[in-house]
């Protein structure tokens, strides 16, 4: 019931929109059922009541009297009253067909409306959403539920909904007239009614349970399918794609099974009810000839108009019963896009928070720690002090906690012991939004998103221009080779656009990076290895970069760190050295080791080329 009034509640902002299609709707049912209706006074005429009983002075001929007896002499001239009758009917379609417009065209701003604003509110909560989130949930899920999902609720807040209100009121308006006619026979036509009930309750159960594990499983293919796209170039390179093949197999075969099971019961929902309207059909059938012909209680034209109107109300009846299991997809995808809504953003700013004024004198991590699962610590008692203006260079093995430490600077994550300071005052207490924006981060991987080297070089930054895209892109060594490029800055790169280059792709973000001009920077750098060309270019932008700012370098190359005011060496999330270059190294620790391992390699590999 909940999740019902929670799916309403979008139609709130719309409701004067659907009091209109509302209008529309009973309007039109309204006209048709008294179209229809008006047969009997038609039949009337044309039989000059040779069957059945006469016309009893019901409610039904009140009716006829207040309407199309104002404008037609019923009781005139034969021909001049099947005539009048005739264009009567006319006019009454005429009107029901400009209601028919209000209808449809009030329902599909309904329909769009809701899907707007549904759209908006998911994408709005996506970017919301902590780091943390994404990091434990498959992207293809979370696609499956902005799409599919979202798509399948729309469809049920709004199509089934405008749908199942026009059907309702078609049915009352017919059944109305029913009524009017003849309340006896329409009352033995409905004994079917609580029949029908009986049939859907187990039904539905198996249907709902079916859908959502449908749903579910059109995630796991669009995860896997996500999953394939972004690494197709380690699939084909490990020759894995029988191995993909046969996941993808697996995961179809599953959605196909539960699929087809799932359907089979929605499909005997049709017949089930097909057959119940049967009997009821029969009834009505049996017991109107008997009012005629053996109590002599019902005229035959009034019986043959209550036929045509049950038969109308075969459509909204059908399809009111089918609704239960249509709308089931629907709700289940509403239920998973409420799951989705309801995914707590934990990083929020605290009451009171202020806006970062900026750095004055040091950055302290106390005592650190952090896990990204309960029970698995990836960062411990980690602590350090970084001065204003000085560059402090995180080295240790891969997986060791580097750009765990440095997120947890942004607040991408928070911490989960101990706290990192600001000039004495704890990150926590400023607003998120002002301490992200004096970061700049260049981060292992360059995303570059769709669009022309100069926005990705602008992203974020809304008062580039090209004069200061391009001096930043000269700062990064990158406007060489931005202006080689076909179309130079207005050149389209990353997905579908062209392809750059590892050593290119970061200097861009670099670019970026000194086009946002932050005072704190965060460099991350790639691991993998560069051409010897593009490493010195690389290497250049970064010495460019680091001028007067405060740096944390995340760091496999030799140069960088040798420069670096403080090394901070980490292993298994622990601080195990800290000291410059030479101190470390006649310490003979693990920064003795790595240098020979890493980086002595790399310097006598360049002295080797050089020769
Ligand atoms: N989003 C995440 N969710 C769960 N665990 C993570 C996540 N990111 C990193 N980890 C784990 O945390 C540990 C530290 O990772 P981190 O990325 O900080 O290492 P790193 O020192 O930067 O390594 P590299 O030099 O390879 O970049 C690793 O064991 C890693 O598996
Ligand atoms: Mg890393």
């Amino acid at each position: 019931m909940r999740l019902y009034l929670r799916i309403l509640h979008y139609l709130r902002p719309h409701l004067g929109a659907l009091s209109l299609a509302t209008v529309g709707m009973f309007a039109f049912a309204a006209l048709d059922a008294f179209s229809l209706a008006l047969l009997i006074p038609f039949l009337r005429t044309l039989f000059a009541n040779e069957a059945g009983g006469a016309p009893a002075d019901g409610p039904f001929e009140r009716l006829l009297d207040g309407t199309v007896g104002r404008v037609v002499d019923l009781s005139g001239d034969p021909a001049s009253v099947v005539r009048g009758i005739v264009l009567f009917i006319v006019g009454v379609v005429l009107v029901k067909n400009v209601f028919d417009f209000l209808r449809s065209y009030m329902s599909a701003r309904v329909e769009q409306g809701v899907t707007r604003d549904l759209r908006n509110e998911v994408y709005d909560h996506l970017l919301e959403l902590d780091l943390a989130f994404f990091g434990r949930t498959r992207t293809g899920q979370i696609i499956s539920r902005l799409t599919h999902d979202v798509e399948q609720m729309r469809t049920l807040a709004t199509r089934e909904l405008t749908k199942a209100l026009g059907s309702i009121l078609e049915a009352i308006a017919a059944v109305a007239l029913m009524l009017m006619i003849s309340w006896k026979l329409t009352l033995a036509a409905f004994v079917v009614v609580p029949l029908t009930m009986g049939v859907w309750g187990p039904l539905l159960k198996k249907l709902r349970r079916g859908d959502r594990r449908v749903l579910d499983l059109a995630g796991e293919v669009t995860s896997h399918l996500e999953e394939t796209l972004s690494g197709i170039r380690l699939v084909k390179s490990a020759s894995a794609e029988a191995q993909e093949r046969e996941r993808f197999r697996g995961l179809t075969g599953s959605y196909f099974g539960t699929f087809v099971r799932t359907e089979k019961w929605r499909a005997l929902a049709a017949p089930l009810t097909e057959m119940l309207a049967a009997v009821g059909t029969v009834v009505l059938l049996w017991y109107g000839s008997h009012l005629v012909l053996v109590t002599g209680e019902l005229e035959g034209a009034s019986f043959i108009g209550l036929l045509a109107l049950s038969m109308r109300l075969y459509q909204p009846v059908k399809y009111l019963s089918k609704l239960p299991t249509l709308i089931q997809p629907g709700l289940v995808g509403a239920e998973r896009v409420f799951e989705f809504l309801d995914a707590p953003v934990e990083i929020r700013d605290r009451e009171g928070a202020l806006p970062f004024p900026g750095l004055a004198d040091r950055i302290e991590y106390r005592g650190v720690g952090f896990r990204y699962r309960p029970g698995e610590p990836v960062l411990e008692d980690v602590s350090f002090t970084v001065e204003r203006g000085s560059v402090v260079a995180l080295v240790g093995p891969s997986g060791a906690g580097k750009t765990t430490i440095v997120d947890l600077l942004g607040r991408f994550y928070e911490v989960s012991a101990g706290e990192i300071l600001i000039d004495g005052v704890d990150i926590r207490d400023f607003t998120v939004r002002s301490l992200r924006s004096s970061l700049g981060i260049v981060s292992q991987e360059t995303v570059l998103f769709h669009d022309s080297v100069a926005a990705n070089i602008a992203y974020g930054v809304v008062d580039a221009t090209r004069q200061t895209i391009e001096a930043a892109a000269r700062a990064a060594h990158a406007h060489e080779f931005v202006t080689a490029l076909p179309g130079g800055y207005d050149t389209l790169v990353g997905e579908r656009g062209t392809e750059l280059s590892g050593g290119q792709r970061q200097r861009i973000a670099i670019a970026r990076a000194i086009l946002r001009d932050p005072p704190i920077l965060i460099f991350d750098e790639a691991t993998s290895a560069l051409d010897t060309e593009s490493e010195r270019l690389v290497q250049e932008a970064i010495g460019t970069l680091l001028e007067g700012r405060t740096v944390f370098v995340i760091a496999h190359r030799l140069s960088t760190v040798q420069k670096a005011d403080q090394i901070i060496v980490i292993e298994g999330g622990r601080v195990i050295e800290t000291g410059r270059h030479d101190a470390l190294l006649e310490s003979g620790g693990l920064y003795t080791r790595l240098y020979e391992l890493q980086f002595a390699d790399t310097a006598s590999e360049r002295s080797g080329g050089a020769t």
